[in-house]
């Protein structure tokens, strides 16, 4: 009997290692044999640890399971999939699996992420020989034809992107992969590596076929040690079996990938911070252009994309970019891994064609506020992303309705806040959070944000209300017109959104905030 227990660093936060030690000792003590086989996260996170069955009917799971559960489950004759108060049913079916459209995610939760025969059974390295039968410049452009647009936040076209470094003429190029995943509420890069470390190494390979590159960096945040080890076993496991090192698979293409760690700056998430970084140096922001396309690493010509990025390039090499634009609306092409966080019944990993309203996601996936209380605001694209209000929620998940609406659909994270939460100290956090991760290169990020804390402090206190306000309008257009990178470029989204859309917050009575 083959059963499965996460090995994703969501799963064992909440108890999977004591779960899988104790199904195994169970096992041994009734004297039968299982395969534990320890998978990748589903994405259901309410749910974990979250146990599966394989049976006759499908997989079947049960959960959460504790590892005071495991004997009782034996009893109720789990291994065949039976009746227990924790059994959900065949995981397909359930409703959060069956209303996604899982490309990127499609194997996660179901192989072994270290099992290369696992990866080959389910559809791995067909990307990889697809894109190994054409020249590189018809990978770009089948990349181009997809649609698929940055999946870091900044949702610039990936094909044109590559279309840069494939056309730049240098002896050295190089594919860096950010995986400094810094958002608040963003997850799916971390369980991408976790749960499918061949498929980032595979598209990775394809931009380094593409593009003419033979060394790739993942740039990964100390923050994640699950990753770390799953990716540096599957970087061996990929060269021993010849789809890294000097021939690809045979091709004649070299492609060999390092993991490269950071030290817990939200800053190396910036492209050419992360690539000063990655030299070795203190991560300062390098003013733009040069574009990191044309001199980048080492300035040399570099494709810089995010772990999401290069994880849609197989699906797209395999099947066809015509089938992968088929998803999606608008400008906003193929299926989004969006991470649901916060004060939420049902939060986690949920892969779906762009198109769908925030309102879908929040309430009907996510069963409204863990609280129970009324949805207040809801913050889209991390830490730099803007507060919607609930009237807001049938905003399209697309890159364009966001922006419509002065918001950012960033890297795909949403945190749900419900009425209790205090806009103005929201507001404060936003430029105490840019005062503590400026990389202090240019005055209006430095400075700004010390200032706009201290313009908030004086907000809250209840001094002088409309001239610091008028002060904090002042300010925020500034930082947006005068920064140089998305960090404090970006910062005002959330301060400014605060403002607009719970002005009643920077104005309570000061008596009231008081008595808190
Ligand atoms: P950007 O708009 O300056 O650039 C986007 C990408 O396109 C960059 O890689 C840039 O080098 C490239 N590019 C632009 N023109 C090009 C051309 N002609 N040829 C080739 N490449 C070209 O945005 P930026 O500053 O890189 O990213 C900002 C975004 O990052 C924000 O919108 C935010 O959503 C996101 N972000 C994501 C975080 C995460 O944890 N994933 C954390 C913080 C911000
Ligand atoms: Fe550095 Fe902030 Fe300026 Fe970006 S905006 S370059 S993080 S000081």
């Amino acid at each position: 009997v083959k059963i499965f227990v996460p090995i994703d660093a969501a799963a064992l936060s909440v108890g999977a290692e004591g779960v899988a030690q104790a199904i195994l000792r169970e096992a041994q003590a009734r004297g039968v044999a299982i395969e534990l086989v320890r998978n990748g996260s589903r994405g259901m996170l309410w749910l974990e640890p979250l146990v599966e069955v394989a049976t006759g009917e499908g997989r079947i799971a049960y959960g959460p399971v504790a590892a005071r559960d495991v004997a009782g489950l034996f009893e109720a004759g789990f291994l065949s999939g039976g009746a227990h108060a924790l059994r959900l049913g065949v995981t397909e079916e359930l409703d959060w699996m069956k209303r996604q459209q899982r490309l990127t995610f499609a194997r996660i939760g179901v192989i072994d992420p270290l099992s290369l025969a696992d990866y080959r059974t389910h559809g791995g390295l067909a990307g990889l020989k697809a894109a190994l039968a054409m020249t590189g410049g018809a990978i770009v452009e089948t990349v181009k034809a997809s649609g698929l647009r940055g999946r870091g936040g900044a949702g610039f076209p990936t094909g044109i992107k590559w279309r840069t470094v494939h056309d730049a003429q240098a002896e050295q190029k190089y594919i860096v992969c950010n995986a400094d995943e810094g958002d608040s509420g963003t997850f799916a890069d971390r369980m991408l590596m976790e749960g499918d470390p061949f498929l980032l190494i595979e598209g990775m390979a394809i931009a380094a076929v593409a593009v003419g590159a033979t060394k790739g960096f993942i740039y990964l945040r100390s923050e994640y040690p699950h990753a770390h080890r799953s990716l540096r076993r599957a970087i061996l496991k990929a060269e021993n079996a010849g789809i890294l090192g000097d021939s690809v698979l045979g091709s004649g293409h070299a492609f060999h990938v390092e993991v490269r760690l950071g030290a817990g700056a939200y800053i190396c998430g910036e492209e050419t911070s992360l690539l000063e970084s990655l030299e070795g140096k203190r991560a300062l922001v390098r003013a733009k252009p040069p574009l990191p396309a044309l001199q980048g690493l080492f300035g040399k010509p570099t494709v810089v994309n995010n772990v999401l990025s290069f994880a849609a390039v197989p699906w797209i090499l395999q099947h066809g970019a015509k089938a992968y634009a088929d998803y999606g609306m608008g400008r906003s092409r193929g299926t989004l891994p969006v991470q649901l966080g916060g004060n939420v019944r049902r939060g986690g990993l949920i892969e779906l064609a762009f198109g769908i309203s925030l309102r879908e996601i929040i309430e009907d996936m996510g069963g409204g506020t863990l609280s129970g209380r009324p949805i207040r605001a809801v913050q889209v694209g991390g830490p730099l992303g803007a507060y919607l209000t609930a009237a807001q929620l049938d905003v399209a998940m697309d890159y364009e309705a966001l922006a419509a609406i002065k918001a950012m659909l960033g890297h795909g994270g949403i945190v749900v806040f419900d009425d209790t939460v205090d806009m103005a100290r929201q507001a404060r956090f936003a430029f105490a959070f840019c005062a503590k991760e400026s990389c202090g290169k240019c005055t209006p990020c430095r400075i700004g944000a010390v200032r706009g804390v201290e313009v908030m402090d004086r907000i809250i206190a209840g001094t002088e209300r409309p001239k610091n306000i008028a002060v904090l309008r002042d300010l925020n257009r500034l930082m947006t017109e005068a920064s140089l990178c998305a960090m404090g470029g970006l910062t005002p989204m959330p301060v400014m959104s605060a403002l607009n859309h719970f002005s009643e917050d920077f104005d309570r009575p000061v008596a009231a905030l008081a008595a808190e």
